[in-house]
């Protein structure tokens, strides 16, 4: 077979691949379900995680049609081989999926991120779904982040980065369609996201070609407010503005994210700069400790443009989105003491061209 029927061959494979992962995540959020449904085309035997597996019982013809609810035998216990020749039997049978319990999630999840980075990097097919598909597990790695802060799920941060990282430098289309994945997302733990992928993209602009560097500054980007997992809930959710008091707590996210994570051995130095200067600006006016001019980390002034770019562009619950033009007048006016010109410039050759 030639080389080109052969990658031909995996691009038509992995599409129903995308499809399974994304149905997964689909299933997976909602909470309610116990037992997520998994593909059995996304199950490798060799990589899957130690994880129980159960099949939904047949309800049989006659049988008792007052059990509205759904029950589930184990198919394969933890700690078991699980072979190939098993799957196909099911799949003979008609049974083309399989359920896991939501407290396997977390290791699921990461041999998603291991299956979506293993994917074949040229298949035009599929790029789009790919790119969104590396936002949802993103999303869901920040998800998780916000609920847990837990070294686990941050170091599945870092690789979700890595695998943002890794796609926008293989291929050039996914720049675009990550460029207009970063605006149009309501504001919540998209947010997080929005800004990893604004800051990678700015610093890209900015001429920081390598790989460690560019996910350095997207990590710091997906973490910089990690630290509200700290501030009291009614401060975070309050509707209306908050008040003196209030404003003093809110600002404490800085130094609280940093403290979180400072000892993290994976996160590198200038990601975490980038966590506790992100609030800092360049005329000495910021928080939490009032730098000026460069001794802001170049990574925390990315980030903080992101950040403001990312919040202006998205729908809040307090304002609605603005065009790429509004926001880059508004940051023009109100806002140019808090970023450096040069970083500003960037912003607008990079998003300038968008139309929404
Ligand atoms: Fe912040
Ligand atoms: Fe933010």
């Amino acid at each position: 077979m030639g080389k080109l029927q052969l990658q031909k061959k995996q691009t038509q494979d992995f599409g129903p691949i995308l499809e399974s992962i994304e149905r997964f995540y689909r299933e997976a959020s909602k909470l309610k379900a116990e037992h997520i449904p998994v593909s059995l085309n996304i199950i490798d035997v060799d990589k899957i995680p130690d994880v129980e597996l159960y099949l939904k019982e047949k309800v049989t013809p006659g049988g008792n049609v007052l059990a509205l609810e759904p029950r589930f035998k184990v198919f394969r216990k933890k700690g078991l081989y699980l072979s190939q020749a098993e799957l196909k039997a099911l799949h003979q049978n008609g049974v083309d999926e399989v359920y896991l319990l939501r407290s396997d999630m977390p290791a699921f999840t990461a041999y998603i991120d291991r299956l979506l980075s293993e994917q074949p990097s040229h298949s035009p097919m599929a790029d789009e779904k790919k790119v969104t598909l590396l936002r949802n597990s993103a999303m869901k790695v920040m998800t998780d982040i916000f609920e847990t802060p837990s070294k686990e799920n941050i170091e599945r941060g870092v690789k979700v980065v890595s695998n943002f990282v890794y796609t926008l430098m293989r291929d050039p289309k996914a720049y675009e369609i990550l460029l207009s994945l970063s605006s149009h997302d309501h504001y919540t733990l998209q947010h997080s996201v929005g800004v990893a992928t604004n800051a990678i993209i700015l610093a890209k602009k900015m001429g920081i070609e390598d790989e460690v560097s560019l996910i350095e500054v997207g990590v710091g980007g997906l973490l910089h407010d990690i630290g509200k997992t700290k501030v009291k809930k009614e401060i975070i959710n309050k509707k209306g503005p908050l008040d003196e008091e209030e404003w003093g707590e809110m600002r404490q996210h800085a130094l609280l994210g940093y403290e979180m994570i400072k000892d993290n051995p994976n996160i590198g130095t200038r990601a975490k700069l980038a966590i506790l200067q992100h609030h800092e600006e360049p005329g000495g006016t910021g928080y939490p400790i009032g730098l000026s001019g460069n001794q802001i980390d170049i990574f925390a002034q990315i980030v903080c443009l992101a950040d403001i770019y990312n919040a202006l562009t998205t729908d809040r619950s307090y304002s609605s989105a603005r065009s790429p033009y509004d926001a880059f007048q508004l940051i023009k006016s109100k806002l140019s003491h808090k970023i450096d010109p040069k970083l500003f410039e960037a912003l607008v050759k990079i998003y300038g061209h968008q139309k929404t």
